[in-house]
């Protein structure tokens, strides 16, 4: 199952200009295709700082290793696209046998569907009425795609369906008091079941959450609200609520832990029909050295080789105004970030033109750092990217070239 490729190739021939920052000003006009054909070094090809790159080697390790994860454990996978929103990636994903692509929004979904994605996990609650009545043409005019939209709610049921004209597979959200959407208990549950049933275009096909949602997160807490997601299915299944459907559909995992998922996935068997265990982990594609880090299973529980941070942004130093500070040229629009704050890397200078970590210091880069230090990247294979839609293809390593400025590297 694989991205219309058509589609994704076409990104290759979109235009470098303005719009992409940090790609080379003498490559105005060239396309994509033609950029990353030059393969040019990272340090003496032009490029401008900041400048976000991908590291393709980590990127590749990523994709592979979520993707054996799910396979080993018989899982369905769709990874979380608002990750990346780059649909080159969703074909490797999809390449790599993702079942399809989660998305947040009707938006993601547009872009999914621009791009051939042909099943998508809306992994959200939608009473839009323009952007239900998009979908329903979408699905009459396309028999063979497949999207499943989350209800929680009474009303919510109500609204959606009012505004479809077409069937539309969905399942309920299990949240948790004091947690994000999602009903909170069996009686509601049970009250939103039945609206889906009385509607004219909604069908009920499963049970789904986020365990990122769970205020108090331990392998216990988690596994517990694991344990309650799959008993809710079972408990719809024996009330024979999925009647209508052709497989049940129990979703739930983001990057933080998707080994206890696996566990409590395991166990979900013996269903009237065919069950489509999901899982939807989306940052583990690029992961990062700040909060992934820290929570990722294979931090703490899984024994294989972890994932590998691949977004890299290099930047300049471009004023030392005082003794102990020194300004980059580079900010949040470069360095966007919700959890931690960036972690400085690797320095390079005129002095010592091959990148290297930055010397210990006293005081930790980041409020999150630990005693146990990142280990250094290895040296830059990195690809240049724009932004926001390059096309993250693959570089040589670059550090032989002639003196640069370019001095600091930071990943998220
Ligand atoms: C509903 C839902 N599913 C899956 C994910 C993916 O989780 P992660 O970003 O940890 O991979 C998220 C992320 O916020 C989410 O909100």
């Amino acid at each position: 199952m694989e991205v219309t490729p058509p589609a994704v190739a076409r990104l290759a021939g979109e235009r470098v200009d303005h719009r992409f920052k940090g790609l080379p000003p003498d490559a105005e006009g060239y396309t994509f295709g033609q950029l990353a054909a030059e393969r040019r070094p990272l340090f003496t090809g032009g490029f401008t700082t900041p400048l976000l790159t991908l590291d393709s080697a980590a990127l590749d390790h990523n994709l592979a290793r979520l993707a054996g994860f799910t396979a080993r454990h018989g899982l369905a996978f769709a990874p979380h696209g608002k990750t990346s929103m780059a649909p080159q990636l969703f074909a490797r994903q999809l390449a790599l046998g993702a079942w399809g692509i989660t998305a947040a929004t009707p938006a993601q979904v547009r872009v999914c569907r621009a791009f051939g994605v042909p099943r998508v996990f809306l992994a959200n609650e939608v009473v839009d009425a323009t952007a239900l009545a998009w979908l329903s043409a979408e699905l009459a005019a396309d028999p063979g795609f497949r999207v499943i939209v989350y209800v929680d709610s009474v009303r919510g049921v109500e609204l959606m369906d009012a505004a479809l004209t077409h069937p539309l597979d969905v399942v309920v959200e299990l949240g948790v008091a004091g947690g994000r959407t999602g009903v909170r208990d069996q009686a509601t549950a049970d009250q939103v079941a039945d609206a889906v049933a009385a509607s004219r275009h909604l069908r009920l096909t499963g049970v789904a959450g986020y365990e990122g949602g769970i205020p108090d997160r331990t392998p216990q807490t988690v596994r517990a609200w694991l344990d309650r997601l799959v008993g809710l299915a079972r408990r719809f299944d024996a009330a024979g609520r999925f009647a209508g459907a052709d497989e049940i559909v129990v979703s739930a995992g983001g990057s933080a832990w998707f080994d206890v998922v696996a566990e409590a996935f395991a166990a979900a068997d013996g269903f009237s029909l065919p069950s489509l265990k999901l899982l939807r982990s989306g940052a583990y594609v690029t992961h990062d050295d700040g909060h992934y880090r820290q929570v990722t299973p294979y931090h703490h529980r899984l024994p294989e080789d972890g994932l590998r941070s691949a977004l890299l942004l290099w930047a300049q130093v471009v004023s030392r105004p005082e003794p102990g500070r020194a300004y980059l040229n580079a900010g949040k629009r470069d360095l966007p970030h919700d959890l931690d704050l960036p972690l400085p890397r690797l320095i390079r200078s005129p002095d010592s033109p091959t990148p290297a970590p930055p010397p210990a210091s006293p005081s930790p880069p980041s409020p999150t750092s630990t005693p146990s230090s990142p280990s250094p990247p290895p040296p830059p294979s990195t690809s240049a990217t724009g932004s926001p839609s390059a096309s993250p293809t693959p570089a040589p390593p670059s550090t032989n070239g002639r003196r640069s400025p370019w001095s600091t590297r930071t990943t998220r």
